[in-house]
């Protein structure tokens, strides 16, 4: 499966996120970078905004997991919680491998959010590497991630 990854960051991620377009386009994934270019100061939910606007508009809400995301800053939680403010976006903050696999595999989360100054770029990248090769395992998960939307939102069915 030919995949596309979109990745963005702020400066508190820009180094991981520079490291993390070489190692996938070294593995053959399609990457867009939608920035930014440089280290200057810069705002978080600006690129967690466009990441998931590109995201959303491509019909995409990681149910097959053919376009993913991946946002890093410093921490990781200013990202996701930028990114959660999107319906249909399921961000998830994640520190090591394991809630990587989880993450997509449980929750079908289709935003991954990584903090340079927390994970670094040896780990950054093994957990990079492992949200993107697992996947949903639907079912039973199906039905409780369904209820972000209606419990959170009742004009939705
Ligand atoms: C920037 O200094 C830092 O606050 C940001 O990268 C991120 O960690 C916010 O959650």
């Amino acid at each position: 499966m030919q995949r596309t990854v979109l990745i963005a960051s702020d400066h508190g991620g820009f180094v991981l996120k520079t490291a993390l377009i070489q190692a996938l386009r070294n593995a053959d994934c399609m990457v867009e970078d939608l920035g930014p270019d440089c280290t200057g100061s810069c705002d978080y939910p600006t690129y967690a905004d466009k990441l998931c606007k590109r995201l959303l508009d491509a019909g995409e809400d990681g149910q097959n997991g053919r376009m993913l995301g991946i946002l890093v800053c410093g921490t990781g939680l200013g990202m996701s919680m930028a990114a959660n403010r999107n319906p249909g976006i399921r961000a998830a903050v994640c520190t090591c491998e394991f809630m990587a696999r989880m993450a997509r595999a449980h929750n079908n989360a289709n935003v991954l959010c990584l903090g340079e100054r927390v994970v670094g770029q040896g780990l950054g990248l093994d957990i990079a590497r492992d949200f993107l090769a697992a996947n949903f395992e639907g079912a039973r998960h199906l039905r409780r991630i369904s209820q972000f939307d209606t419990l959170t939102n009742p004009t939705k069915p």
